[in-house]
């Protein structure tokens, strides 16, 4: 069982790494050829990167556009972001203090995780027009998630795992030097659906936590007067034209 779920980890981290990569580049690629920030947009680069980081931390457009789809996600957002935060621990041998202190904080963001989490399916399951627009595999990440959470919490509170054992397990994928496993049933349910979280997330809708800052509308400076703008490839293009026929 630690065999498997040793190769299932290396495989998962593989896939992840790689796939993320390929999409990224893959991104930063596709061709922007027109001027379309949503107005009123920053007017400098430094700017952009203000909104950017206002968009990643507060979900600023989201805030504007439905406060309870705000609230629910950015709840589970900021929880995951703890949580995940507190993961470090099974990673790094020595944990820095602020990691520790962090650990109790931890505690309550499994929860308020999960109540994000229930908060967006109800609102895929009862709130029509997004009922509507909602395909299986929307409903199945929210689910997967919930499960992750849940198992978390019921390990952290109700029936224990090893986490000595866990921290051993994981420092040893990351050297290369495979170690047992504890097999108790919360722990195998939470890292299985952590080992499918992580091989889907390059082939998913979790593509939007690199894809929002390569969105067009977010990420353009606002000068279309002060500057021309033309893609890099229809630059190129322009110029092969001209070298054809010289004006
Ligand atoms: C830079 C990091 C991230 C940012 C800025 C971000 C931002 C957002 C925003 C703005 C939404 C839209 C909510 C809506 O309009 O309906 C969303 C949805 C979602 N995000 Fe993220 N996210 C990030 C990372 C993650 C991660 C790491 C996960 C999971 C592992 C995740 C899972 C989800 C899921 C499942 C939804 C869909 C919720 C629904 O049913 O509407 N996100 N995210
Ligand atoms: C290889 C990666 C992971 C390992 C080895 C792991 C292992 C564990 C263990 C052993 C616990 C129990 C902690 C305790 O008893 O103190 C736990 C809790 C938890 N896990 Fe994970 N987990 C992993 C990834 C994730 C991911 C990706 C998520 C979220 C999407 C997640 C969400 C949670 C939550 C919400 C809890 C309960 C609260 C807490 O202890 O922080 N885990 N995890």
């Amino acid at each position: 069982m630690s065999a498997f779920y040793a190769l299932l980890f290396t495989v998962a981290f593989l896939v992840l790494v790689i796939g993320l990569t390929k999409k990224i580049i893959q991104y930063s690629r596709v061709p922007a050829p027109l001027k379309i920030p949503v107005t009123p947009a920053p007017l400098s680069k430094g700017g952009v990167a203000v909104r950017l980081a206002k968009e990643a931390i507060l979900f600023a457009a989201l805030f504007r556009s439905n406060k309870w789809t705000w609230l629910f996600g950015w709840m589970f957002h900021m929880s995951l972001f703890i949580v995940l935060l507190n993961h470090l621990r099974f990673f790094i041998k020595d944990v820095p203090l602020p990691l520790v202190l962090l650990q109790n904080v931890g505690e309550y963001a499994a929860f308020t995780m999960f109540i994000g989490l229930a908060g967006l399916l109800i609102r895929r399951l009862f709130v029509a027009r997004v009922k509507y627009i909602s395909a299986p595999s929307d409903y199945l990440w929210l689910i997967l998630l919930m499960v992750i959470a849940l198992t978390g919490i019921v390990m952290r509170f109700v029936s224990h795992t090893d986490i000595v054992a866990v921290k051993e397990f994981s420092l040893g994928l990351l050297r290369l030097n495979w170690q047992a496993l504890p097999t108790d049933f919360p722990l195998m349910v939470h890292l299985f659906l952590v080992a499918v979280l992580m091989i889907l997330l390059p082939f998913s809708k979790l593509l939007h936590i690199p894809g929002l800052f390569f969105a067009p509308t977010r990420n353009q400076v606002d000068n279309p007067r002060e500057e021309r703008h033309i893609a890099p490839w229809a630059a190129e293009l322009d110029a092969e034209k001209n070298k054809v026929q010289p004006k």
